[in-house]
């Protein structure tokens, strides 16, 4: 987890990438620049760099800091004038891996059942190639056994129906695991086909770099759109509104609000009568959320206890 626009792991990892790339073509809908695979020099396979081991010394710098001051007897306007957010980031396992494609050895592999990229440590010999590769740099070399490492995405969990452990720990019920398709075979049974592909609210992380990440974020709301661009792609802006719409639009609204419910992968959706309901690989029921949250509203005076209470919904 990082703070935008002053939080970085390694030190300035995504400045650092973008410099190195350079200024490429993002207007229209169509991206014209170069991927880092096209941009890599002679004789190497990516465009990358290795961080200093002091770029890992400290993990919280730029945590929490805002953009803009706050002078002194100023106050809270809408849009905010100060502003950041949190970039959860994790592996992306992407479609055209840069730390498998830099990997000298063959170490890292991408499983075809179902997409996660492994780091197969005994045949790692540490070369780190895979570090400087991945632009999102998240391959780590481990100083004390010598070969690196990354995210596993909780296969083991996966293998059996369930989400990644991050996803079903995260008290805030913003991650969502599962499976997409393609956009030729998209399915709007699938909750992450409809968001990604037919409401399209959730964009990949510099997709911009051709790795075809597969980590998808739906944008802040209160975040200058130029800096999203950038991050999130051309199309921010509609997804933004998109997603300030999801009310209207009960398919979107019922697969957001799956986010969290089951510990499952939900591999199909319906909503009907005012509810989302997910169902397993093997169509079995594992979630069942509403739309809209029944509100109770108690007796301001308590009773029982000759109390009066400070909240009554
Ligand atoms: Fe490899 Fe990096 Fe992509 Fe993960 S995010 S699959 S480590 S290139
Ligand atoms: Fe290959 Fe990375 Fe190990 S480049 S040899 S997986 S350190």
């Amino acid at each position: 987890m990082e703070s935008k626009p002053y939080g970085f792991y390694p030190l300035g990892w995504d400045v650092r990438i973008l410099e190195k790339h350079g200024v490429q073509d993002l207007s229209g809908d169509v991206y014209k620049g170069k991927t880092l695979f096209e941009a890599a020099p002679d004789g190497e396979r990516v465009l990358g760099y290795l961080p200093d081991d002091i770029d890992y010394a400290n993990p919280n710098v730029g945590e929490d800091d805002s953009l803009g001051d706050m002078p002194q007897g100023d106050y809270i306007t809408i849009p905010h004038m100060q502003w950041m957010y949190y970039l959860p980031r994790i592996c992306n396992h992407c479609t055209y891996p840069a730390c498998l494609g830099s990997c000298p050895r063959q170490s890292i592999y991408k499983r075809q059942e179902d997409g996660i990229v492994l780091l197969d440590q005994s045949r790692c010999r540490g070369y780190r190639e895979c570090v400087r590769g991945c632009p999102y740099k998240k391959s780590f070399f481990n100083a004390v056994t010598r070969v690196s490492e990354k995210c596993i995405a909780c296969y083991p969990a996966v293998e059996n129906g369930f989400q990644t452990q991050c996803t079903q720990a995260c008290i805030g019920k913003i991650r969502l695991q599962g499976f997409i398709t393609t956009p030729d075979t998209m399915r709007e049974d699938n909750p992450l086909d409809y968001i990604i592909h037919i409401a399209k609210i959730a964009k990949p992380l510099y997709a911009q770099f051709g790795l075809e990440p597969n980590v998808y974020y739906i944008p802040p709301v209160h975040v200058p759109p130029a800096f999203l661009k950038q991050m999130f792609g051309a199309h921010v802006p509609e997804a933004i509104a998109t997603y300030r719409r999801a009310s209207d639009d009960p398919k979107l609204l019922g697969a957001l609000l799956l986010f969290g419910s089951t510990p499952r992968i939900i591999h199909r959706y319906k909503v009907e009568n005012g509810l989302a309901i997910g169902y397993d690989e093997q169509g079995d029921e594992v979630s069942r959320v509403p739309l809209k949250e029944p509100i109770y509203v108690r007796p301001l005076y308590d009773e029982r206890y000759g109390t009066y209470r400070s909240n009554i919904t």
